[in-house]
């Protein structure tokens, strides 16, 4: 019984860990859902590639790797919670994209991927309370990243 609930304990802190990303408290962007995507760009700016990248591999940012694996053979961790998003590009537009990563609880109800881009998220750290996880600006960079995986 002591021995369980040390596991739990553990389980607990990679969990805390995974999601500790780090906050912005930005005033929002307001963006519009059409069939399931988001089709126009939160910030009329183009995606930044090589920051998209940088945002996406950041523990404290997109932390994308925790969870999907990536051509990105320099990391040496990668996660399998959710899909290879090798190729990502030739599946998805930039519009499913934009989606995805704002809020892809609208798309996949109960998916395990956080909206990178909505406040009010159960189960966030006090930091987060009010706050996005990444920037509308970068979620502009990852998407502009995320469109180079072909
Ligand atoms: C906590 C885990 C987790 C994190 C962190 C995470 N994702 Fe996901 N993601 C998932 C899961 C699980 C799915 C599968 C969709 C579902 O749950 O139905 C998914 C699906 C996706 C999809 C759709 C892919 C497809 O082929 O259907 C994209 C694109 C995506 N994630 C991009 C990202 C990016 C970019 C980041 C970092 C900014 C990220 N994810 C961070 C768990 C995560």
């Amino acid at each position: 019984m002591k021995h369980k609930k040390i596991i739990s304990a553990v389980v607990g802190a990679a969990v805390a860990g995974t999601i500790g990303f780090g906050a912005h408290a930005n005033e929002m962007v307001k963006y519009e859902v059409v069939d399931g995507t988001i089709p126009q760009s939160l910030t009329g700016v183009a995606g930044d590639v090589a920051n998209g990248k940088k945002v996406a591999i950041n523990r404290k940012k997109g932390n994308c790797l925790a969870c999907h694996t990536m051509p990105i053979p320099e990391e040496q961790f990668h996660g399998l919670t959710g899909p290879s998003l090798e190729g990502v590009a030739e599946r998805m537009n930039e519009a499913e994209l934009r989606m995805r990563l704002v809020d892809p609880k609208v798309v996949a109800y109960d998916t395990m991927m956080p909206s990178f881009y909505r406040t009010g998220q159960h189960r966030v750290l006090k930091d987060f309370e009010g706050k996005t996880i990444l920037e509308a600006q970068e979620i502009e960079d990852v998407i502009a990243y995320l469109r180079t995986l072909k």
